[in-house]
């Protein structure tokens, strides 16, 4: 197992990379299970996790990643469209199975202690989920792609999922023929990442 600030650090969105290589079900119980172990508002837990293999529903959710891709690109202006049309957001198809994570935001309520102030609190705990199956699945040696070019009725209609439950994230899991060490973004002249120093304040929103 290599080590935790490595495992941080090497993290990588994943689309290109994937080789499609069989994930052992005890492999994506452990990966399940970190996530499953995050801070959750109040303990509330508003995650559930739909492991997707099915290649029918992984095509309709790719096409229709496509279709949003180009409602996207048609928002741009031509240099950064052209950048754009370079860069790949998804691989759903290549990878060996997605995981939808989905919030609920009526488990464990009406009193869900910490969330009387804050209602995206909920939200918050299911990216928290979402970051662990993350790191987790980097510390298996596998790949991760978090795809968020969807519209949610199309998601909750294409898995059934119930009215109120939000999906969140589409991740794409799986072996990987390897991990960039700079993000695609960056590497592709998308945006890069800004130093720490320009984001750090100390005692308050100061000089800027
Ligand atoms: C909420 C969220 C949504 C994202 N959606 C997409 C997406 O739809 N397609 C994609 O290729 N990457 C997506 N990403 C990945 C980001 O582009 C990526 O994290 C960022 O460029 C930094 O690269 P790194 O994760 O490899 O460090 C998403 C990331 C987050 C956190």
């Amino acid at each position: 197992m290599p080590e935790f600030y490595d495992v941080i650090f090497e993290r990588r969105d994943v689309r290109g990379e994937f080789t499609g290589k069989d994930v052992p079900e005890e492999v994506l119980l452990r990966i399940l299970g970190a996530a499953h172990a995050a801070p959750s508002v109040g303990l509330s837990q508003p995650w559930d996790f739909i492991v997707v293999r099915d290649r029918e529903i992984r095509e309709a959710f790719a096409g229709h990643v496509q279709r949003e891709r180009a409602v996207f690109a048609a928002t741009l202006d031509a240099e950064r469209a052209a950048t754009f049309a370079t860069i790949k957001v998804d691989g759903v198809r290549e990878s060996t199975l997605s995981v939808v994570v989905t919030y609920d935001p009526a488990r464990g309520a009406p009193a869900v202690l910490g969330r009387h102030s804050i209602a995206d609190a909920g939200l918050y705990s299911v990216c928290l989920a979402i970051q662990n199956l993350w790191l987790a699945a980097t510390a298996e040696d596998l790949g991760v792609g978090w795809v968020s070019f969807y519209r949610e009725e199309f998601v909750s209609d294409l898995l059934g999922i119930p009215e109120g439950v939000r999906p969140v994230a589409w991740l794409c899991l799986g072996p990987v023929t390897h991990r960039e060490r700079v993000p695609d973004l960056e590497r592709k002249g998308w945006r890069g990442r800004v130093p720490l120093a320009d984001l750090l304040h100390r005692d308050g929103w100061r000089g800027r």
